[in-house]
């Protein structure tokens, strides 16, 4: 696959509209109509194109290939994993970056080889780390000088050296939404380059035990669209590199410079693409080895939510519509669909943006000034604020938003005791859920009652 054929508009590659105007159509993704899709699992429904995802995660580890002999795509388990993702990810041969424990356990139940997963997190506990190192994982990216004597001594008590990476802050600032943004002074992520915190924390790996400093790693933020972001951190970076050589005399083999590439959320918006940030940071990673007379470093990158985002597609049923007077004499049409901020937390939480489609049938409606509003107690429960929808919506009918698959299922909630909406992968004409439905009792069985008993 060619890196230039990397789609970057709102739609997974699959996904398609039968008599489509600006409101949407009849949906499909990979053959499978959004009607049969929601009769057969329900909704909300998370439907990820599967073709969609090998696509993608094959654009970005040929663009890296392209580039660098040696390099490494790490997906970021976060934005979304689940046992088959992990499969696909196998299959794909790359690398998985987990953030806990119970993400390492989701790749562990897939077979994924350990060598190939990186550590990542703040403020990782013991029996993460342990977990980590008896898995053998194959790096373990290290957040601060408490852990690195953490990290150090349950090594040391597992008779092992770990391969550690170190994260540093390259004093980055990216214009993206506050709280994902990584790289600046005053974060809780990393060491920082500018302050010395960075080189206390490569001599102090360097002088305890059982680790084995292989490389470092930054990650600037999220959704970024701008290259200059990712440059400005490579080479600050670089500079760290060649500090190192000439104090230690050897030089440090690895270079991660994170994820962070944006996707489009809405029409007009498009995607950062692999081709227009892969070279031009190589480019500058050359140039700059070249300069600072080291050698090129393995060069890794860890996108998830540019792989998965675009993928997935959540279809909504429409439960309620109302329309409300403003306070200029305009009607607002509320749309009130099955989900909301439980399955999609972004909006509340980021003030992301969205588009939303019908997904059943076609309308060829005078537009209304609408907004999609989910079936939480809360009036921040918003998924698009504002949108022009037909005005014959109605009770029953789908309404699909593409490009949920980052950061949709991975930071759902049972805010109101609501199950967590299934996830199924679509391919030529098929179906099948790779996450169930999480169900009523599901939720219950967490409830606990119990005589109260005196802690000793
Ligand atoms: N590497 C590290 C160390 C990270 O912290 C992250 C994301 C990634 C890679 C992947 O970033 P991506 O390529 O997916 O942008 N919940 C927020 C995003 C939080 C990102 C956290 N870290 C959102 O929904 O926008």
């Amino acid at each position: 696959m060619a890196a230039s054929n990397y789609p970057t508009e709102l739609f997974s590659s699959n996904l398609q509209f039968e008599n489509e105007n600006k409101f949407g159509g009849k949906l499909s993704i990979a053959g499978c109509t959004a009607e049969k899709l929601v009769a057969e699992f329900g909704s909300p429904l998370f439907v990820i194109d599967q073709d969609d995802f090998y696509l993608r995660t094959k654009a970005w580890k040929s663009a890296l290939e392209a580039e660098f002999a040696d390099n490494n795509l790490y997906y970021a388990a976060k934005s979304f994993i689940s046992v088959e993702i992990a499969k696909w990810l196998k299959d794909l041969n790359v690398s998985l970056d987990v953030c806990s424990g119970g993400e390492l356990l989701v790749a562990l139940a897939a077979k994924f080889p350990a060598p190939n997963i990186e550590f990542h997190g703040n403020n990782k506990s013991e029996s993460e780390i342990q977990l980590a190192i008896e898995s053998n994982v194959g790096v373990i990216v290290l957040d601060s000088l408490d852990e690195i004597n953490r990290v150090s001594s349950i090594a040391k008590s597992l008779n092992k050296i770990q391969k550690v990476y170190l994260r540093l802050t390259p004093g980055v600032e990216v214009h993206t939404h506050e709280f994902i943004s990584t790289a600046h002074e005053d974060v809780k992520f990393g060491f920082s380059i500018a302050s010395g915190g960075a080189a206390d924390a490569i001599d102090r790996c360097m002088s305890i035990g059982n680790l084995e400093l292989a490389g470092i790693h930054c990650h600037i933020g999220s959704q970024i669209f701008e290259v200059e972001g990712f440059i400005t951190a490579a080479k600050r970076l670089l500079e760290v590199l060649a500090l190192f050589k000439s104090k230690y005399g050897r030089e440090l083999a690895e270079l991660n410079i994170g994820g962070g590439y944006g996707i489009a959320y809405t029409l007009d918006e498009k995607a950062i693409s692999p081709e227009a940030v892969i070279p031009v940071v190589a480019k500058i990673i050359k140039s700059e080895c070249q300069r600072l007379n080291i050698s090129i470093p393995k060069i890794a990158i860890e996108p998830g939510r540019a792989i998965v985002g675009p993928t997935t597609t959540t279809i909504y049923k429409v439960g309620t519509t109302k329309d409300v007077t403003l306070a200029d004499g305009s009607i607002r049409r509320y749309i009130s669909v099955d989900g909301g901020m439980s399955d999609n937390i972004r909006p509340a939480l980021y003030g992301a943006t969205y588009s939303a489609f019908i997904a059943n049938r076609s309308s060829n409606e005078i537009a209304v000034k609408s907004r999609v509003v989910g079936k939480h107690c809360e009036s921040g429960d918003v998924l698009i604020s504002d949108i022009d929808l037909p005005k014959d919506l109605k009770v029953g009918d789908l309404l699909a938003i593409p490009s949920t698959g980052a950061y949709g299922r991975s930071m759902a909630s049972n805010y109101n005791h609501i199950p967590r909406p299934a996830v199924v992968a679509v391919q030529n004409g098929s179906a099948r859920l790779i996450l169930r439905r999480e169900n009523e009792q599901d939720l219950l069985n967490l409830d606990v009652v119990q005589a109260p008993r005196q802690l000793s």
